[in-house]
Formats: structure tokens, C-alpha cells, sequence
């Protein structure tokens, strides 16, 4: 199951994610925002990320203008490894070394293709489980 949260800002990309996951034959829950009226991210954030962290999600997907507000603060739940992510590149490799839980996106910033490109690559790639990375991550979380 993937949680998947925006505020206003991300929401019409919230809403061509939803579709695209849809399309693959994913599933999963729209914790909101259900429009484009004004809002404050951390209500988002915050509840994907809780769960994620609980278990109830595997994995989500935070959208804002910037990425930025939502990533920062599902990183303060313990136990979320959120990853801002512009490119495939950045997407690939946050699962593979940093093991990433939720992938944050800026709608501001990347347009709708780049962005569904970016949450595949994010969705379909394994964590590597490689010893060093395990330790690194151990490290994260003190
Ligand atoms: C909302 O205007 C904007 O501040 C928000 O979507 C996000 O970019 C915050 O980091």
C-alpha cells in the first residue's frame, strides 16, 4: 500500500500520480488534500508519514510546490527516511543506498512526465542491502 499526500500546491500532480499508480495496478490511500483551496503541508506530511512509520503504508509519496516543507517534516518522524527527489538518478539511488520510505516531490519544480518517471524509478527499485549501507542508515537513526 502507498500513502500518497499534497497540499495545495502539489495537489494536481497528486491527482495524474493517483491515475498513473492506478493505471500500474498499485494501490493506494489519498490522505488529502481533496482540493486546491489553501492549506498547510504539515497535515499532509505528517500523516503520511505517520503511516508509513506505523506500517499501515510500505511506502509514500509527499507532494508540494517545493518538495521542501513536506520532506522536512516527515523527516522528523522517527523512522522516515524522506527522499527529495528531482531526478531518476537521485530516485535510484536514495532506494538503493539510503533505503528511502517516502519520495518527495516539488510540483513547482518538476513538471508531470519527469515526475511520474521519478516515482517509478523510486517505486521499482530495491534497496541494495549492502552491509555499509545498512550501517549508514543504522547511523541515521542513532
Ligand atoms: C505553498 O505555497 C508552499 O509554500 C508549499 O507548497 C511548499 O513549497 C513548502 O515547502
Amino acid at each position: 500500500m502507498i500513502g500518497i499526500g499534497s497540499d495545495h500546491g502539489g495537489f494536481a500532480l497528486k491527482q495524474a500520480i493517483m491515475k498513473h499508480l492506478e493505471a500500474r495496478g498499485l494501490e493506494y490511500r489519498d490522505y488529502g488534500t481533496y482540493s486546491e483551496a489553501s492549506c498547510d503541508y504539515p497535515d499532509y506530511g505528517k500523516a503520511v508519514a505517520l503511516a508509513v512509520a506505523e506500517g499501515s503504508c510500505d511506502r509514500g509519496i509527499l507532494i508540494c510546490g517545493t518538495g521542501i516543507g513536506i520532506s522536512i517534516t516527515a523527516n522528523k518522524v522517527p523512522g522516515i527516511r524522506a527522499a527529495l527527489c528531482g531526478d531518476c538518478f537521485s530516485a535510484e539511488a536514495t532506494r538503493l543506498h539510503n533505503d528511502a520510505n517516502i519520495l518527495a516531490l516539488g510540483a513547482r519544480v518538476v513538471g508531470e512526465g519527469l515526475a511520474l518517471k521519478i516515482v517509478d524509478t523510486f517505486l521499482d527499485t530495491p534497496f541494495s542491502n549492502d552491509e555499509r549501507h545498512i550501517r549508514r542508515i543504522r547511523k541515521i537513526e542513532g
